[in-house]
């Protein structure tokens, strides 16, 4: 079967709507083309996000009727508590209502003005709230993950030797090293365990935090149990044993917690646990509930079981890889090999006509919107400013929501692009905001 076989079946329907090309272009002229401010309703295939957009399974709606909203100590927290500690293995769980939150506490207790931190790849919030303190991020990628279409094995990974090197020079001001499981930046491709270890062994000869931003670490840990573990051992183990090496570790429960909102932090260490929750206070909300409801706590403590489950995985991760198989057989610039929640184009080649500075990412965001209702998000130089390299274009794939018709479809109207694809334009920002532009800007069509 060239599609993988859908390990669920259809139960609640939300219909599609498929607006007329007309209709696209003057909803993409109303939204100063950002289509983070087309209305949803007028969207035909929503790839913007991973985030939040899973379909909840029965179990987690039932959970979720069950949800107690007491404000102090709720059923639903325990519930949450005792779902996290089993995922991550860590001892202390603060509750957070999403995943920048949690970068914005781990920021304000751990980073000073000019201190200096290494990630494989820091995500856009994760460095914005770091660079919000004041502190210097450096992107550590190996050289394996600038060679976009060559497939190897494991291109999330930081890049040690470099690592070691950086570390020598700014010693004084280092204070620690982030894993982003997966690099969503980067790919969507995960990182080794050997590399983790590698560079978790360094954070502790350095006598710096290593920290994992955890938000995708199911999907990691499936591509460790296929390539790296030999299919040896339980998804679950991989994934405690990823955790076992962070001093501290995050996640956005709205990626792989298959929850519509949340997060968390875990760490061992009670000290920094009491300063986190006094903070999570101030910020979040009461430590027993940290910004969630009680009946999302529930679909996340479901969802942290739901997520580990090998044939959900597998499916999901061959979900991927056939859109991407599909669009390298029509000639589509692709990051290879496929990653684990989302399709990267390699827009600066595909609109090689468009330069850089005047957003080939965002002119091919723009042509899928107008050729077919499609929704995806630019990771090149309209996110990421002068750091970013190449100009990519993210097909994030929402967990459990799209069938094998919805991705023919993708497919189709890429071939309606390439055909003609010198008829598109590169854009102009006419304004935007002091941070996360990308979210808020407005654009203009130049010739
Ligand atoms: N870290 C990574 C790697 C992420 O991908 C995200 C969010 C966050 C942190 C922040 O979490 O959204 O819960 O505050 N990524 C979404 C995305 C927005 O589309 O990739 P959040």
């Amino acid at each position: 079967m060239p599609y993988p076989f859908e390990p669920h079946k259809i139960k609640v329907l939300d219909s599609i709507k498929i607006l007329s090309r007309s209709e696209r272009i003057k909803a993409l002229q109303e939204a100063d083309y950002n289509l983070f401010k087309i209305p949803s309703e007028k969207v035909t295939i929503d790839l913007l996000t991973d985030s939040g957009t899973s379909a909840l399974s029965q179990e987690q709606w039932s959970q979720m009727m069950l949800g107690d909203e007491s404000y102090a100590s709720a059923k639903s927290w325990e519930k949450f508590e005792i779902a996290v500690k089993n995922f991550t293995g860590k001892k202390e769980v603060v509750p957070v209502h999403q995943g920048r939150a949690a970068e914005k506490i781990i920021a304000e207790i751990l980073l000073q003005k000019n201190d200096i931190i290494f990630s494989n790849g820091f995500f856009d919030t994760t460095r914005a709230n770091f660079e919000h303190r004041g502190a210097i991020c450096f992107d550590v990628p190996t050289e394996k993950s600038a060679d976009l279409s060559t497939p190897k094995l494991f291109k999330g990974d930081i890049d040690v030797k470099k690592l070691r090197k950086l570390l020598s020079c700014y010693e004084e001001r280092a204070k620690f090293i982030l894993m982003t499981l997966t690099n969503n930046t980067g790919g969507g491709q995960p990182a080794s365990l050997k590399n983790m270890e590698l560079a978790g062994n360094i954070a502790t000869q350095k006598g710096l935090k290593f920290i994992v931003d955890a938000c995708r670490i199911a999907e990691n840990a499936y591509f460790i149990w296929l390539h790296e573990q030999k299919r040896m051992g339980s998804i679950k183990n991989i994934i405690r044993k990823l955790f076992s090496l962070a001093d501290i570790a995050y996640m956005s429960t709205k990626k792989d917690g298959l929850a519509s909102s949340g997060g968390f932090i875990v760490t061992n260490d009670e000290s920094l646990a009491a300063k986190l929750k006094e903070l999570a206070v101030l910020y979040e909300g009461f430590v027993t509930y940290g910004g969630m409801a009680g009946r999302e706590m529930e679909a996340i403590a479901r969802g942290l079981e739901e997520i580990i489950s090998p044939t959900y995985l597998e499916h999901r991760i061959n979900q991927i890889a056939y859109l991407h198989r599909e669009l390298v057989k029509i000639g589509i610039p692709l990051i290879h090999p496929s990653g684990g929640h989302a399709v990267y184009i390699d827009a600066g080649k595909l609109f090689s006509h468009i330069p850089r500075n005047k957003f080939p990412g965002q002119a091919l965001v723009v042509a899928l919107y107008q050729e077919g209702g499609i929704r995806s998000v630019e990771i090149g130089s309209l996110m990421l400013g002068k750091t970013s390299k190449p100009e990519l274009v993210r097909l994030a794939i929402p967990r459990r929501v799209y069938v094998q018709s919805h991705f023919d479809y993708i497919v189709d109207v890429f071939k309606k692009i390439v055909v003609n694809k010198k008829r598109f334009r590169g854009f102009k920002i006419i304004w935007q905001p002091s941070t996360l532009r990308h979210f808020t800007c407005k654009l203009k069509l130049v010739n």
